[in-house]
């Protein structure tokens, strides 16, 4: 049974400061694709969750030119998805997880960087090597085996759905953003009500996929992956944090408003 109304039920999001717990669904067989990959990320994720930049980063502890980098590989790592998820968006494999409207992030992305690095913001970015690492392997599972790419939509934007309004306050409040959006357009989904309706209808969507037990086997693997590809990016964002110099710290006091230039 699809979800498809979605977009017409309206959950109140309670914008609390915690994480949404952890929901389980009774209705679930152990062979849905959602259950899957849930339970099989669920050590990787519990990793990911630990790993210091993110920990920091929960903490109110980011600085603005890392957070900048940040939103850089994000950038690059969105655009090398969606341009892989446009070529296959009429693949049976993949046409029903095709949600551009509701879910790309790529301009979203560019708006932040516009923002922080102003409008010759591409001629100033550049790809770091664990986000190229990362990237190549989304151009090749899009070009050779792009049933993959499901994996990869799953654990980047299940992820975002999940976490990105805490984040999104967490950023605004360290960095001093402005609380109309700017620099934090990567983690508002304007064309979803509700994340959890709309998580309940991708993981429906999921599970209606017509994949034997080996597919669903590759699937998990690549999302373990696709972890993988997350933390090595996040390891190289802590290191480069060592090395940059810094001039924002976060609970600091407030200097009056931000006003003028703050895309330094
Ligand atoms: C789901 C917490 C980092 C990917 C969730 C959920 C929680 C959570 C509580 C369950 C939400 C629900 O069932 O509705 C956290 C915390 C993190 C973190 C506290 C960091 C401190 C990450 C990272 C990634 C990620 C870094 C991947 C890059 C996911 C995915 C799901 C998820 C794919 C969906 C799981 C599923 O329902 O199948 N996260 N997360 N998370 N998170 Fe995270």
């Amino acid at each position: 049974k699809t979800e498809d109304s979605a977009s017409g039920v309206s959950v109140v999001n309670s914008g609390g400061p915690v994480y949404e717990d952890k929901e389980e669904n009774d209705n679930a067989r152990p062979e849905d694709l959602s259950e899957l990959l849930a339970a099989g990320t669920k050590l990787v994720h519990e990793q990911a969750e630990n790993t210091q930049f993110v920990k920091d980063f929960l903490h109110g502890k980011i600085r603005k030119e890392l957070f900048k980098l940040g939103a850089v590989a994000l950038y690059y790592t969105y655009s090398a998805m969606e341009e892989e998820i446009e070529k296959n968006k009429d693949h049976p494999h993949f046409a029903p997880l095709y949600f551009p409207n509701e879910l790309h992030r790529q301009e979203a992305l560019a708006r932040d960087l516009e923002y922080f690095y102003g409008e010759d913001w591409q001629s100033q970015i550049s790809c770091s090597p664990a986000t190229q690492r990362y990237i190549e392997r989304i151009h090749e599972i899009g070009r050779e085996d792009p049933v993959l790419l499901v994996a990869h939509a799953y654990t980047r934007y299940m992820g975002d759905l999940s976490g990105g309004q805490v984040l999104k306050k967490v950023a605004q409040r360290a960095l001093k953003l402005p609380p109309t959006g700017e620099g934090v357009f990567f983690y508002q989904f304007d064309s979803i009500h509700s994340n959890k309706a709309f998580k309940q209808l991708y993981r429906s969507r999921m599970n209606e996929l017509e994949l034997d037990a080996n597919t669903k086997d590759s699937l998990v693997q690549e999302a373990v992956r696709a972890f993988q590809f997350n933390m090595e990016v996040f390891k190289e964002l802590e290191e480069m944090g060592k090395t940059i110099q810094e001039d924002v710290l976060d609970g600091g006091p407030i200097h009056g408003h931000m006003e003028g230039d703050v895309s330094k």
